[in-house]
């Protein structure tokens, strides 16, 4: 007598980086390449440079919650399941949102494996483009208030530029959200001089990539979009006169312990 043994399938959900192929790591690469599904937003389904075969599950950005469950459940039923962001999948994107479901329906995941395999990120990335503004602290903050209210936000512009953190801007704009840039600037306007060096990137590591070091004050709103993503230095942040864009800008790594840096 044979016994039947349910055939259980595994899921990861994995960053292909911000779209070249040479950005997106062995490790993802080999995890796509060997997929049975590829589940995720379809834009970024497209941006999938791997050779593979498997089905795509593609849909809408704002059904997150949705689409990780529908992942969750196609490995369930023993598929090989990969669930695509753009990036890195635990910055802004779905890795949240399958840990998120697996929290939510205790026990209803428990026999699927779930890993997350990391990916560079826009802002490191981008940072990369220009030298190294990102070289000491600095933190993230999404502009989107779909998700989260506008005051928080606010809140965190204001207390990561009162704290002197070089900050990396994701989702700066929308044709929803047309003024939360701008007064985003005047938030952190308050703290910082108008020279203080930008850097501004929009499709970093695709065919169409345009990268630009403005200030604070020439920064352009009307140039920026939702495949945009922005770099704002803290005081000790420097352009290097005379190099080229690629090893022009640099946050060093020390701080002057007897200067006060004076933010607001
Ligand atoms: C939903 S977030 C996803 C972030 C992604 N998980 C990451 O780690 O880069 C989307 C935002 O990331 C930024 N972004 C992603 N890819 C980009 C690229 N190639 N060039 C510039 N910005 C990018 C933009 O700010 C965009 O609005």
């Amino acid at each position: 007598m044979t016994t039947a043994i349910a055939k259980v399938g595994r899921l990861a959900v994995v960053g292909i980086g911000p779209g070249r192929l040479g950005w997106c790591t062995p490790e993802v690469a080999d995890r796509i390449a060997s997929a049975t599904d590829l589940v995720g937003y379809t834009t970024y389904l497209d941006l999938v440079a791997v050779a593979t075969d498997a089905r795509r599950h593609g849909s809408d950005n704002r059904v997150e919650a949705k689409r990780a469950a529908a992942a969750l459940d196609l490995a369930a039923a023993g598929r090989d399941v990969v669930v695509v962001s753009s990036g890195d999948p635990g910055v802004f994107a779905m890795a949240s949102a399958v840990v998120e479901q697996l929290d939510r329906s205790p026990g209803k995941w428990d026999h699927v494996p779930v890993d997350v395999l990391p990916g560079v990120s826009a802002a490191h990335a981008l940072a990369s483009r220009v030298g190294a503004p990102l070289g000491h602290d600095f933190c993230t903050i999404s502009l989107s208030d779909v998700l989260k209210p506008w005051d928080v936000i606010e809140r965190r512009l204001d207390a990561a530029a009162g704290a002197d953190f070089v900050i990396a801007l994701y989702n700066p704009t929308s044709r929803h959200r047309p003024w939360q840039f701008g007064r985003a600037l005047e938030v952190i306007g308050e703290h910082r001089t108008p020279d203080t060096p930008m850097i501004v990137g929009r499709d970093v590591g695709r065919p169409d990539e345009h990268v630009q070091v403005v200030t604070l004050a020439t920064c352009e709103t009307a140039a920026i979009d939702m495949r945009t993503a922005v770099i704002i230095g803290s005081s000790t942040t420097r352009v290097v006169p005379g190099r080229p864009l690629a090893s022009s800008v640099y946050t060093p790594r020390w701080y002057d312990r007897s200067a006060t840096h004076a933010t607001a």
